[in-house]
């Protein structure tokens, strides 16, 4: 508990100056989502329907969509994602809204920013097990996306920094202002109900906004996954660990953000709660000591669901057809 109790101040100690804007403006440790800045419009478009395009996948059956459906919160809402050939993923897939927010991408940080993250499941044999090299020979088979390429981007051959800038533009798109909890913060004092408010009390005094604060409320530091009791005996995971190989960084995970949580069960790194009210009390009882009341429990929740922003909202992309020179997908294995 102490070491907890120590955690928790060295974190708030830490944030306090990167949120003394924030403070200044709205005195709460969580800031309104902003919507995004300076987007390139026509990137954007690309950039929307390369996300949705299955032909990116050696199968030509998984998009991005696939696994981060934006139609259910950015997320698949399973455990760990399938991928090529009904595979079982090794992890949970966040949610993509808001992810220009976070510090890093993945759960463990390893790609610096969505640009750096967008070739990874292409190429990744357990997600879309394609090729860079194959997925640009599949959209230059294309005319329409030749033609898009090189409105947007000016030059005659497209590559693969071109297909991840477009895709990270569209992602910056998929920000969700307007909740609840931020229409409160900006000032409407009847936007939340007496026990979102008891909720919101009890996440600030109890600890939880030293990791789970800011913008996304969350997103912006790694922890560690069981600072008062182990997560799990037997996990098989080790977090940042992985990325640095600094013993420190075992079980370090990045905070995921509490934006739209409602929407991106199950939680944790595996998956393993399927309700938000398990994944509150697990968080109490690990990260805090805490052994809530099923009432306080509730109220954590009801503030929990008032973060729930507006969804990105726009017409499903139409995508160009394949041409007679397109390769075919391979969605089966060869018959024996
Ligand atoms: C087969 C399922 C699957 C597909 C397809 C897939 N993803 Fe993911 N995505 C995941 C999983 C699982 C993770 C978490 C992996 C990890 O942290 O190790 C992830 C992580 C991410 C993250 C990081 C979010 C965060 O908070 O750290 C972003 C952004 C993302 N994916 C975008 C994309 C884009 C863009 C595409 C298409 C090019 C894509 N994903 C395709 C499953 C998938
Ligand atoms: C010491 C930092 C820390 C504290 C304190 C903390 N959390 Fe977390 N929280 C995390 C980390 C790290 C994760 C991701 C862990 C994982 O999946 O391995 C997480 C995950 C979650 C999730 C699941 C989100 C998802 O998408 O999977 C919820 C919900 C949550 N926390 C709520 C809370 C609540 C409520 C409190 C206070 C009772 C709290 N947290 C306190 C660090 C913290």
């Amino acid at each position: 508990m102490k070491r907890a109790l120590t955690l928790v101040a060295a974190t708030l100690a830490c944030s306090a100056a990167s949120f003394a804007i924030a403070i200044a403006q709205t005195d709460e440790p969580i800031e309104p989502v902003r919507p995004p800045r300076s987007i390139n419009l026509g990137m954007v478009e690309l950039g929307k329907k390369l996300y949705f395009d299955p032909r990116l996948s050696k199968s030509g059956w998984i998009s991005c969509n696939s696994c981060h459906n934006l139609s259910m919160g950015g997320s698949d809402n399973i455990p760990t994602s399938i991928g090529d050939q009904w595979q079982q993923g090794p992890i949970n897939a966040p949610t993509v809204l808001n992810s220009s927010l976070n510090l890093a991408q993945f759960w463990d940080g390893r790609a610096a920013d969505l640009k750096a993250q967008a070739g990874g499941p292409i190429a990744n044999p357990g997600e879309m097990a394609f090729s860079h090299t194959l997925a640009l020979g599949v959209l230059e088979s294309i005319p329409a996306y030749v033609r898009e390429f090189k409105q947007v981007f000016g030059k005659d051959k497209i590559d693969i920094d071109q297909v991840t800038l477009a895709i990270a533009e569209f992602e910056k798109t998929l920000v969700t202002p307007n909740s609840r909890f931020d229409q409160w913060l900006l000032g409407r004092k009847d936007a939340l109900s007496v026990d979102e408010l008891a909720g919101y009390a009890l996440f600030k005094d109890s600890g939880c906004v030293a990791c789970h604060n800011g913008e996304a409320v969350g997103g912006n530091s790694f922890q560690k996954m069981g600072v008062v009791e182990p997560f799990k005996k037997d996990d098989p995971a080790t977090g940042r660990f992985a990325v640095t190989g600094k013993d420190a960084d075992r079980f370090n995970y990045k905070v995921p953000t509490l934006r739209n949580v409602e929407l991106t069960y199950p939680y944790f790194h595996d998956g393993s709660a399927n309700t938000l009210t398990e994944a509150v009390r697990v968080m109490g009882r690990i990260q805090l000591g805490k052994d809530f009341s099923a009432q306080e429990t509730g109220q954590i929740v009801a503030f929990l669901k008032t973060l729930t922003g507006d969804q990105p909202n726009f017409a499903l992309p139409i995508l160009p057809p394949s041409s007679d020179a397109t390769p075919r997908p391979q969605p089966f294995l060869p018959k024996k």
